[in-house]
């Protein structure tokens, strides 16, 4: 066999190979959102976070500013931090800055080179925290129990997830990681989370379709990972980035739409397009407030500290364990 049939035979069995097949036979045709991450994804998501029309990243960061100096001051000596969705950790440096003699920092990511050269300037960084990378797709369920393993038991225990990630998922799966997070933490663990409840289409489409053009590169280049690494031979210029805002899911989607009839072929099966139809990349959920409370609730999380941006609709909460409910009075007659 020659090496690209070699090749060939291996892509078909990775996770990013079965999700691809089983998302392209699909009605509506989508690819998971966490694919969008390769090397160069990840790159392209960091220029997007300094877009003017990219208000999320500018509104958490002044929050995180305003904000981290006096939770530090709280929050227990000797953290252990967990984070995860890291990318370039420009947040981390605030948080572990703010904390006092932090111990331990784990960072989980799903972009594997990135994630080890961000820990490594990190490192440098704050040199008496110990620094563990965890290259793992936390949306898989059993991605936890690996996180757990790798916690430290020293010190009280930090979620961090930032950049409202979490609207990535829709309200169930958020509630599902929201509890696994939960079980991780434990007892006395809080998680700081940013979360995004803004739903002026005005302002979403702009921060998803910007005008230079790097939304659009950031989603094209989901093509160019399939081609290089599932054999695939999607042509860029047939398909264009399209952001919607879909109101009755409060929720901003992230599509590519063919612009003409044709078939395109991925580890040696074809797929029809025709024009007009798209292939579903990203789903960025804006919960409210209330709704994201209330997912949390059920997920065993208490409403803490709630840091509000005053011009947009970004807020970072610091959730804490609901403490177990005492047994219920045995009622006598
Ligand atoms: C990294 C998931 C928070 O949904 O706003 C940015 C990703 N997609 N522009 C978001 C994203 C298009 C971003 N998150």
């Amino acid at each position: 066999m020659s090496r690209a049939a070699t090749a060939r035979v291996y892509a078909q069995d990775t996770p990013f190979a079965r999700e691809v097949r089983t998302g392209l036979a699909q009605e509506q045709k989508s690819i998971p959102c966490t694919w969008l991450y390769d090397r160069r994804g990840s790159e392209l998501f960091e220029e997007i976070t300094q877009l003017r029309e990219y208000y999320p990243t500018r509104s958490e960061l002044a929050l995180l500013r305003d904000h981290l100096s006096n939770f530090g001051r709280d929050f227990g000596k000797h953290a252990c931090v967990l984070e995860i969705g890291a990318g370039a950790s420009r947040k981390t440096r605030l948080l572990l800055a703010a904390l006092r003699a932090p111990y331990a920092y784990l960072s989980v990511d799903i972009s594997e080179e990135f994630l080890y050269e961000a820990l490594q300037e990190l490192q440098s960084e704050f040199p008496e925290v110990r620094c563990t990378p965890l290259f793992l797709d936390f949306t898989e369920p059993s991605a936890l129990s690996k996180i757990g393993q790798r916690l430290p038991a020293e010190g009280p225990r930090l979620g961090f997830f930032p950049g409202s990630t979490i609207g990535n998922l829709d309200p169930e799966e958020a509630g599902r990681l929201l509890s696994r997070l939960g079980s991780v933490l434990e007892e006395e663990g809080a998680l700081m989370i940013g979360v995004d409840s803004t739903c002026d289409p005005k302002v979403l489409l702009p921060a998803y379709d910007d005008a230079r053009g790097v939304t659009a590169a950031f989603n094209l280049n989901l093509l160019v990972r399939v081609n290089r690494e599932l054999d695939g031979d999607f042509r860029l210029e047939n398909f264009r980035h399209e952001a919607r805002f879909d109101a009755e899911h409060s929720r901003v989607e992230m599509h590519l739409v063919s612009l003409l009839p044709q078939r395109v072929s991925v580890l040696g099966r074809t797929y029809l397009f025709e024009a007009g139809e798209s292939i579903h990349t990203e789903n960025s959920h804006k919960f409210s407030r209330a709704q994201f409370l209330q997912i949390a609730a059920k997920a065993g999380w208490s409403e803490g500290a709630i840091w509000t941006h005053p011009d947009s609709g970004f807020e970072v909460h610091v959730l804490r364990r609901l403490r177990a409910h005492p047994p219920l009075p045995i009622k006598r007659n």
